[in-house]
């Protein structure tokens, strides 16, 4: 398949690109596209066909639900079931990068939902997305536009890289804002619950939930943490800044190295030959958030055959940067342990 690439200026999208993809998305074609968290990979949320080609484009497995995407809150009643006050909240904490679980109406294909009785629903705030699911008429559903098992795309490139050949158009609107994927709550639970951690400040989300619970890692209540996400695929563990440079000396010895590292740190690590790849500076946690994805990508590229990356302070922004950032490293942490 023919992918076309087309740019796009993400804050005043053009009217005539808007409504290519539209065009694309309404015949039930694949089309990615910037929000302000990551690419997403779009498809009409109308359409059990669209749905199953986004699951064989991305390779991902079938029971991995899709979030749909809405324009407006007051859409939200024709797709899923949420009384004045759970639309009341929404309104006030949307568009933005937080997602919320609702009951679906009939109209969403079990496709889209992976047979869950369930939709994860967000109102995005990116100028392209909200051009893109207007001028569809069509609600929009959109995984993360990378393969299966690939870091979430932050650029272009990266879906480019990943799904060009596969899909019918990507829109390239530069840089998205904020890198790491949307907080999702489920508002359906008899505690609101958040299911992933994402882009939304937890703090000022507790503001609106005061009872707010947050799953603990164990817990996998969203299909889609209990595959291998976010991860590169060239081994890579992490590790507390205070041992960094010792860690980084004594593995040496034995690997190919890559650190991944803030900049604060790479000043102070200077071993002969080891390869740096710097995340931001240790002062912004946002700006680090908003690199990883793209610095794993880097981390493929490298020709290390081990990364190491710097833990940061679970806080503020630190709290779902080092929940993508412990997933990534998980699988080599046990291997690892194993010895
Ligand atoms: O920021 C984001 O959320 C991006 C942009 C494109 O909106 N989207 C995104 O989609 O990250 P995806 O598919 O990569 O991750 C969505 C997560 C998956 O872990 C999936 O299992 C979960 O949301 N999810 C979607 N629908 C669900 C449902 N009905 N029930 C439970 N979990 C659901
Ligand atoms: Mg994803």
């Amino acid at each position: 398949m023919k992918t076309i690439i087309l740019k796009i200026d993400p804050n005043k999208p053009q009217k005539k690109i808007i409504k290519k993809a539209a065009e694309i998305i309404r015949k039930n074609g694949l089309a990615a596209f910037p929000t302000e968290t990551v690419y997403g990979l779009g498809c009409s949320a109308l359409s059990r066909t669209a749905a199953l080609k986004v699951f064989a484009a991305k390779n991902r497995p079938p029971d991995n639900p899709l979030i749909v995407h809405l324009a407006d809150v007051k859409d939200i009643p024709s797709i899923a079931y949420a009384d004045q006050k759970k639309l009341e909240l929404i309104k006030q904490l949307s568009p933005g990068p937080v997602t919320f679980l609702l009951r679906k109406r009939k109209i969403i294909p079990d496709e889209i939902t992976a047979g869950s009785p369930k939709v994860a629903v967000r109102i995005p705030s990116h100028p392209t997305a909200l051009a893109l699911i207007r001028e569809s008429g069509v609600p929009i559903a959109a995984p993360s536009a990378n393969l299966s098992t690939k870091p979430s795309p932050t650029r272009a490139a990266h879906v480019i890289e990943d799904l060009r050949g596969k899909i019918d158009l990507i829109l390239d609107g530069g840089r998205t804002n904020y890198g790491i994927e949307s907080t999702i709550i489920d508002l359906t639970s008899k505690v609101p619950t958040v299911l992933r951690l994402g882009s939304f400040d937890i703090e000022e989300l507790k503001k609106y939930f005061p009872n707010l619970k947050i799953l603990k890692k164990t817990k996998t209540k969203v299909p889609g943490t209990q595959y291998k996400h976010y991860a590169p695929l060239t081994p890579m563990i992490s590790v507390e800044r205070k041992v960094l440079g010792k860690k980084v000396s004594q593995l040496s010895k034995q690997y190919k190295i890559c650190v991944l590292c803030s900049r604060e740190t790479g000043e102070k690590i200077k071993l002969k030959g080891i390869k740096k790849i710097i995340l931001g500076s240790q002062k912004n946690l946002k700006e680090i958030a908003h690199n990883l994805f793209s610095c794993f990508r880097k981390l493929d590229k490298s020709g290390a055959d081990l990364g190491i990356v710097e833990r940061f302070e679970e806080k503020g922004a630190g709290l779902a940067l080092m929940n993508r950032i412990q997933k990534a490293a998980q699988k080599t942490a046990q291997c690892f342990q194993r010895g």
